[in-house]
């Protein structure tokens, strides 16, 4: 029979997101609602081999529904990759009393999630927690569609400078392996081209569509570039590029960088939160072990760590074809 939890940590790991904090505040309190002791672990997993942590209720996490980053701060661990790490993090769980982990984060926190659940007998959830989305059994990640807000802001703040001086950007976001930001907010800002790891154009095409764009009549353009695109250049390459081959173009660079991790999470983020984290404290209660909770159709929904890493999470194909249509 599962052992009865009455300590349940938590811990805010990998790149920081925002909702990480609305996220947070469902674990202590869904614990509090229930009466199951809480204690947050501070930088992640390095707090967990560390045994940093504080135990945590309701009023704990008063006013931070609104607040991006994250309180428990965040971290990427070197140690917790070693079997020794991971060794140490279980020996100062069962010091600190706690019976079952909510671990908020990415793929490296679930990865790193995954391999303590096989080596040790402490049961875990994960909560998919990234601006990136590059999750899968949820359709959105915590922190995604505030990212998406942000750089649409800017985007629209960049279009306006561009168009005062005939210019053509290349704004850079982030996303590392996957283009989900860069696609989504591409066609939500208006982008003249969308650049994505997941289809390589190239650049002839590139090229193809800004002659096109001249032509059209535009006097300035947009090209929103995913950090880990394929094309081959990076982004100061790309703008050397087109420099190089269409002089009459006047190319800048602009590379939106961590302010998109920052900020106050939307409205969808908190939610998305809130939901996913009542449902991760009640999946522990229940006994449940070494899943992640995700959103899929708009249910909360559950899946192994394997699939949220490995499943199929493809980006919408389709929003490419209907940049190429709007950007005419
Ligand atoms: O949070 C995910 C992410 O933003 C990636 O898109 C990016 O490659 C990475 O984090 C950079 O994070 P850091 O500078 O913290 O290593």
């Amino acid at each position: 029979m599962a052992k009865k939890i009455k300590t349940i940590g938590v811990i805010t790991s990998g790149g920081d997101a925002p909702g990480m904090n609305a996220a947070i505040r469902a674990v202590v309190r869904t614990c509090a609602y229930y009466h199951i002791r809480c204690v947050g672990f501070y930088r992640g997993y390095q707090g967990m081999i560390e045994g940093d942590y504080i135990t945590m209720n309701a009023r704990s996490v008063q006013n931070i529904i609104s607040r991006g980053g994250t309180i428990l701060k965040s971290a990427r661990s070197q140690e917790f990759r070693t079997k020794e790490g991971r060794q140490r993090a279980a020996d100062s769980l069962k010091e600190a009393g706690v019976d079952a982990m909510v671990l908020i984060g990415g793929d490296g926190t679930f990865t790193g999630g995954q391999i303590f659940s096989e080596e040790h007998d402490i049961p875990v959830i994960g909560v998919p927690g990234t601006i990136d989305n590059d999750i899968a059994g949820t359709n959105f990640t915590i922190g995604y569609d505030t990212a998406l807000n942000t750089v649409v802001t800017a985007i629209d703040k960049i279009r306006d400078t561009a168009s005062s001086h005939n210019r053509l950007f290349f704004v850079e976001v982030m996303g590392r392996d996957a283009g989900f930001i860069a696609l989504n907010s591409g066609v939500g800002a208006g982008a003249e081209e969308i650049l994505i790891p997941e289809e390589d154009l190239g650049l002839d095409r590139l090229l193809e569509s800004l002659k096109r764009s001249k032509r059209s009549g535009k006097s300035s353009s947009i090209v929103v570039v995913s950090e880990g695109d394929k094309i081959g250049k990076n982004v100061y390459e790309l703008a050397d590029y087109v420099t190089e081959n269409l002089p009459d173009y006047d190319v800048r660079v602009t590379v939106l960088g961590h302010m998109q991790r920052g900020g106050t999470p939307t409205c969808f983020d908190r939610t998305l939160a809130s939901r996913l984290c009542v449902k991760a404290v009640e999946l522990l209660l229940d006994g449940k072990k070494n899943l992640m909770v995700g959103l899929l159709n708009n249910e909360v929904a559950t899946c192994d760590f394997e699939t949220g890493l490995k499943g199929e999470h493809t980006i919408n194909k389709e929003l490419l074809r209907i940049s190429d249509i709007l950007s005419i």
